[in-house]
């Protein structure tokens, strides 16, 4: 069966796309195994995996054509992560109207003109909630985003749940935590310290974290955010009940106890290298996403949230 990743040159696009070669198969229409032999991953920049069963196209999301030149007449399933992240999307609004909704829109679109309607996963995130938040936040609270980007996943998680409603797709939005620790340079995401206050004092680099140590986030390693990404695919429609959008497990991790166990795990020196140096731009979006979700239909379909922060260091460590 073909799989079409959009954004599978990003972080968990890559990582996702190499996760279902290892495996080899997903969920197919009827929820039986099904060999994958096609992945097509789309995105601006080119993907760079060598493995006869990829192809990797380079074009725009918004673009009508490339999108249906990438979903073809024969997808199966659609993993669609491609968007601008939360501070670039608030520094451009249009941008991220264009990319996160319009682009949305089109491609559910495309799905619809599909002979057989396509499993479709729909990378959403915390920042739909806002407000004045239970803890934990409930999985049916009302959605009521303070920034675009929010606004812009909220809108995406309505349309995958009504199309899945018209039976045009069979849709899931997982709701992933804020990543960490991600390997590379720092992103334009707001959350970007989460990782940056890690990676860069191990890399012998000062890091500087924009909001305070009380900072409490709501966490995921990348392996474990990628192996929701698969759950949520292979369960079946049954398992998510009246609504398409789904919490999936994290940790919560204040800034402080990041660092400090960045100290436990790599030393003194290594930890000394972050600086405290609030910026209210970034914390004014940060603190107000929510700190702990409820994930009970998440749990029922078997996701657990890693052990503790510490496994996650020691995993990126381990160069997982
Ligand atoms: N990483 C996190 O902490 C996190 C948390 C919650 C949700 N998410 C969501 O998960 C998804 C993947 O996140 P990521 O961390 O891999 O981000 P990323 O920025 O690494 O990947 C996104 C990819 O989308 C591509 N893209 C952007 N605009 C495009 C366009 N117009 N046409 C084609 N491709 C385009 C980019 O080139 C990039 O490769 C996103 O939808 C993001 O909103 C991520």
């Amino acid at each position: 069966m073909k799989i079409l990743i959009t954004g599978g040159a990003g972080f968990l696009g890559l990582r996702l796309a190499r996760r279902i070669l290892d495996r080899g198969a997903v969920a197919g229409p009827d929820g039986q195994p099904r060999e994958v032999t096609r992945i097509v991953l789309a995105d601006m920049a080119n993907a760079p995996i060598e493995d006869p069963r990829v192809t990797s196209l380079v074009g725009d999301i918004a673009d009508p054509a490339f999108v249906d030149a990438a979903l073809g007449g024969d997808c199966a399933s659609v993993f669609h992560l491609a968007a601008v992240v939360s501070g670039q999307a608030e520094a451009d609004f249009d941008l991220g109207l264009r990319v996160n909704l319009d682009a949305t829109r089109l491609l559910l679109e495309a799905c619809r003109r599909l002979p057989r309607p396509p499993r479709l996963v729909f990378t959403s995130s915390v920042a739909v909630f806002g407000g004045a938040l239970p803890t934990p936040v409930p999985e049916t609270w009302i959605l009521n985003p303070q920034n675009s980007y929010g606004t812009q996943k909220a809108i995406g998680e309505l349309l995958v749940n009504d199309h899945s409603r018209k039976g045009f797709i069979d849709g899931r939005a997982v709701r992933l935590p804020t990543i960490s620790v991600r390997p590379g340079r720092p992103n334009k995401a707001a959350s970007s310290f989460a990782s940056g206050i890690i990676r860069e004092p191990l890399a012998g680099e000062i890091a500087t974290c924009p909001v305070p140590p009380h900072t409490p986030i709501w966490l995921s390693s990348p392996r474990t955010a990628i192996a929701h990404l698969l759950q949520a695919h292979d369960a079946p429609a049954g398992a998510f009940g009246t609504g398409r959008s789904l919490n999936t497990p994290g940790l919560t991790v204040t800034a402080g106890e990041m660092v400090a166990t960045l100290e436990r795990v790599a030393g003194r020196e290594v930890a000394s290298r972050v600086r405290w140096e609030p910026d209210e731009a970034v914390a004014g979006i940060v603190m107000r996403w929510p700190d702990r979700l409820e994930t009970v239909r998440a749990e029922a379909m078997g996701m657990r949230p890693e052990p503790d922060f510490e496994s996650i260091v020691r995993a990126y460590l381990a160069g997982e």
